[in-house]
Order: C-alpha cells, then sequence, then structure tokens
C-alpha cells in the first residue's frame, strides 16, 4: 500500500480523488492527507472511499468551504504530530502536488530529504530560480524517485521520453526536441483554422477547462516556456551546465499580435475576465490567420543541446508550417514532441496535451512506475530470501551461518 498526501484540490487534484475512489478496494493507494491553499484534512489511518466522496462534495460545494471545517472520523486537529508520525512511520509515501503553486519546491525538497516519493504535475517549483534545489530534484528524476510525467504534454510522457534519452545514450553530440507543448494553444491553432473567431475559441477553451486558473500564463506563452525549462533543465542537470547558461529566446502566443498594454491588462485576469476582453483581438486574429494563407499556424518550442558548446538553448515562437511538416496535422489539444539525438528520431503523440483526466492518468502512471520498480525489487528479495531460508532447513546449518547473515541484511535492506 502506498500511502499518498495530496497537494491541491482543483479540477486535477479532484480528478485523481475520484479515481482513487475507483481503485481503492485493489488497496493499492492509501490517502492519509489532502491539502488545499488554506487548510488541510489528515488522517493517522486512511481515509475511506465514503471520505473521499465527502471531501470531494465538500471542495466543489458553494462558498470556498475549509477543509478542516469538515466532520470525518479519525482525523484530528494536531496536524503536526500526526505528519510528523506518518513521515517518519510509513514505508511507501508519496507526496502527490496538483497545485501551481511555486512554494510548493520546499515541500517537495523535504519529501525527498525524508525519503518519500514525489510526484508533481505542478511546473512551478522546477522552473524556479532556487537552483540548488531544482537541481536536487530533477536529480532525483532522473534517478526515478521524482515523477514529472504531468509537467510536459499531459500523460503523453514527454520529459519520460528524455528521461530515457539521457540515461541509455552515454555521450550523445546533439539533442534536439521540437514539439507543440501545450494543450490550450493546440486547441486555440485548431479552431482558428476551422474559421472560428479568437473570441470563440478562448471562451470554448475555457469552457473546457483547459487554459490555466490564470490564462495569461498560456496565452503569453509563459507555460510553454516552463514546460521547455523543465527539458533543458533536465540536460543541464545531466550534463552540470549552469541554468544561467541556458539560453532563451521566446515571444508570447497573442504578443506579436496584441499591443503590449492589452498583455499588461490582461496579465493578472481570471477566466471569466479573461473571456470578457477576448474580442478586441478578434480582428488582429483574423488578420494574422489571412497572412498564413494555406499554412497552418502553430505555437512551437525548440530546446537544443550541443555537446561542442557545451549548451542548452530555448526557442520558441508562433510559426507558420506547411502540409509537409509533421505539426500540421495536430488537430484538438494534440501535442506532439519530437526528439533527435545524433540523427535518431523519436517522438511522443499526437495525444491530449490537456485535460484534468489525462492529467490525472500521468500522476497514476507516474506512481506506478515509482512503486512497481520498489516492488518488483522487494520480490526479487524474498524470492532470495526462500531459497537461502530452504538451503538452511535441508542442510541443518550453524546458528551464524553466511546464508543466515545475508538474510539478516536483506531483511534490513527490504524494511528500509
Ligand atoms: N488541467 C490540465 O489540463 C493540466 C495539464 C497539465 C498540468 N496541469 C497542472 O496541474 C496543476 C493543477 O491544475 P488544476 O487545473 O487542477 O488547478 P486548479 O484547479 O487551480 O487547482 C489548484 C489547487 O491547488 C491548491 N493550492 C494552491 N496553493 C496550494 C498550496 N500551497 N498547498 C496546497 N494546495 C494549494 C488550490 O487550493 P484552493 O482550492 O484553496 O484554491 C487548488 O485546490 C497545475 O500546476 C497545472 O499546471 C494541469
Amino acid at each position: 500500500m502506498v500511502d499518498i498526501m495530496l497537494y491541491g484540490l482543483g479540477g486535477v487534484g479532484t480528478a485523481f480523488l475520484e479515481k482513487a475512489i475507483e481503485e481503492y478496494d485493489l488497496k493499492k493507494w492509501n490517502i492519509v492527507r489532502v491539502v488545499d491553499s488554506s487548510s488541510e484534512i489528515i488522517t493517522i489511518t486512511s481515509f475511506s472511499k465514503t471520505d473521499l466522496e465527502t471531501i470531494i462534495k465538500h471542495k466543489r460545494s458553494e462558498g470556498s468551504p475549509k477543509l478542516n471545517e469538515l466532520q470525518i472520523d479519525g482525523t484530528t486537529e494536531d496536524a503536526k504530530t500526526i505528519m510528523e508520525f506518518i513521515m517518519t512511520n510509513r514505508l511507501n509515501l508519496a507526496i502527490v502536488d496538483a497545485t501551481a503553486n511555486e512554494a510548493m519546491l520546499e515541500t517537495q525538497i523535504s519529501a525527498i530529504k525524508l525519503e518519500a516519493s514525489v510526484v508533481s504535475v505542478n511546473k512551478a517549483p522546477y522552473a524556479s530560480n532556487n537552483e540548488n534545489y531544482v537541481r536536487e530534484l530533477l536529480a532525483s528524476t532522473l534517478n526515478g524517485k521524482v515523477g514529472i510525467r504531468g509537467t510536459v504534454g499531459a500523460d503523453l510522457g514527454t520529459p519520460n521520453e528524455l528521461i530515457r534519452i539521457l540515461n541509455e545514450y552515454k555521450n550523445p553530440s546533439k539533442i534536439e526536441i521540437e514539439g507543440c507543448m501545450s494543450g490550450t494553444l493546440s486547441f486555440m491553432c485548431d479552431e482558428l483554422q476551422k474559421g472560428k473567431s479568437y473570441s470563440k475559441s478562448v471562451e470554448s477553451a475555457i469552457k473546457k477547462g483547459y487554459p490555466e486558473p490564470i490564462p495569461f500564463m498560456d496565452f503569453s506563452g509563459e507555460d510553454v516556456r516552463n514546460k521547455a525549462l523543465i527539458l533543458a533543465r533536465l540536460i543541464a542537470t545531466k550534463y552540470d551546465i549552469g541554468f544561467d547558461n541556458i539560453k532563451i529566446n521566446h515571444s508570447s502566443f497573442i504578443g506579436g499580435i496584441a499591443s503590449d498594454e492589452y498583455c499588461a491588462e490582461v496579465k493578472n485576469l481570471d477566466k471569466h475576465s479573461f473571456t470578457q476582453r477576448a474580442p478586441e483581438l478578434d480582428q488582429a486574429f483574423q488578420q494574422r490567420i489571412e497572412q498564413a494563407g494555406e499554412k497552418a499556424l502553430r505555437y512551437i518550442a525548440n530546446v537544443k543541446y550541443s555537446k561542442a558548446e557545451n549548451s542548452v538553448s530555448i526557442d520558441i515562437s508562433l510559426k507558420e508550417v506547411d502540409t509537409s511538416h509533421g505539426l500540421y496535422t495536430l488537430k484538438g489539444t494534440d501535442n506532439m514532441i519530437v526528439f533527435n539525438v545524433d540523427d535518431k528520431i523519436s517522438s511522443v503523440g499526437p495525444g491530449p496535451g490537456a485535460g484534468n483526466e489525462t492529467t490525472r492518468d500521468a500522476i497514476y502512471n507516474d506512481l506506478n512506475a515509482i512503486f512497481y520498480q520498489k516492488t518488483a525489487w522487494n520480490n526479487n528479495i524474498y524470492i532470495l530470501l526462500y531459497i537461502l531460508k530452504k538451503i538452511d532447513r535441508d542442510r541443518e546449518s550453524k546458528a551464524y551461518s553466511v546464508s543466515k547473515v545475508i538474510q539478516w541484511y536483506l531483511t534490513v535492506l527490504m524494511i528500509r
């Protein structure tokens, strides 16, 4: 059983709990703590399916109710003591970060220091300026102890493909990554190409729940910048390149079309207010589509590593692509990312790059990958122990045989 502490109960976090409820009878997952931006609820045993349903219902009810206002048996006000108990006594503990908060960097670092596993769909900690902490987390990601599958391309496995490349290729002279990494912006490009106006496309993207809580994160391209930065920093961590040396050339999705004033005004707007301002860009986007003619608009990110220059660079912009380009045929929220390592090509997608369910699946895939490795390792030890015990029984060994010492050592390993 894996004990899970879930941070974030928005679209992704509640979708995660819904799937946990479906899978609860399999006894793989045990939710022990849920936390939102202002409150938390924790239990020393495990929340039941009914408890989790109550939490979801409470969280979805009107008036932003606090989690600690909930009456659930076995929960306690003394969260700190219970936290310490759980952190030091549970063997398979995972922190799941489904927030969009950069401050979670410290929480994730504390968790790995206490040998808990971390699964994050939250990009903000990995894009933060605290290089030492980010490097530590990314080094753990390269070792398979931290899962960040959902941070780039929802459940397509983009970071995982890069991690495979970095762990498999000994000394590549170049790595090039090119792709569409935003579900929201892929959707926008597809809708515009179908002849819908910019404002109608924004409205339906928001209705479908694709954009970030502050939509400008997507429409400025900041979200794609963070995704590309995570990939670039994974490479920089592997090859010991300073984060300050990553060159970034980034132009916004609406930047070349909207004025600087407009961008500054919509920067912090919530989904509702952002939608209200969208019609102001309809005409300019219409002209941009006409200018592209037969070509399609795609918001494309490139990440390049050169061994000769010992450098990593990022380039992001809205481009026109023709029918011969691999990204021309992308539809809906699909993302696609192509990797070129010394001219050997691999890719992830096309497939959905946004959505609460697909992002929640990314969390489960990471949890399964992290804990499957541990389980497989433990199973091997069990088999070895069984064989050693059988040998001892068969030959009436002495009290301190070599085999007994190995058995003792393996048991300690397993308990750790
Ligand atoms: N939805 C997608 O398609 C998608 C795809 C890939 C990645 N992601 C990533 O998934 C994450 C969650 O997305 P979402 O759409 O579920 O966001 P959301 O609906 O805005 O939910 C965010 C949740 O985080 C909570 N929170 C904020 N700060 C916190 C803190 N310090 N400690 C604990 N909880 C905190 C919020 O609490 P309150 O409820 O109190 O406000 C809220 O419940 C984001 O990082 C996003 O980038 C989403």
